[in-house]
């Protein structure tokens, strides 16, 4: 069976170094739901996990979920505790992080 990008992403960046404490679990919520991730691992990593394939949409309305995951593209981008334009493949997650898919350009600073 063929393994899909997004799916090989998920797998390598949730290996445990060898050697490392194990890290916890934390709750974050998205869009207005509770899920889980493992503490520190990438939003995007944890989003992806969960089943969400779609982290923003263009000014032209379209869905974008994550393209290079190494920083250099903005298909990740996201709201993340209110701040807009936030890459969600080099941002860490942390227990209590409110996440929401980016719409547009995000909201306008008059707007937060
Ligand atoms: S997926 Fe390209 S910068 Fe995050």
């Amino acid at each position: 069976m063929a393994v899909d990008f997004v799916e090989r992403v998920t797998r390598l960046e949730r290996v445990e170094s060898p050697g490392a404490p194990p890290r916890g679990r934390v709750s974050f919520n998205f869009d207005g739901r509770e899920l889980d991730a493992i503490d520190g691992e990438p939003i995007a990593v944890a989003l992806l996990a969960a089943g969400v394939r779609v982290f923003r949409t263009t000014p032209a309305g379209h869905p974008r979920g994550g393209f290079c995951f190494v920083g250099r593209c903005a298909d990740c981008l996201m709201v993340v505790d209110g701040v807009p334009n936030t890459r969600a493949c080099q941002t860490a997650i942390r227990a209590g992080m409110r996440v929401e898919t980016q719409q547009g350009l995000g909201p306008a600073e008059a707007e937060r």
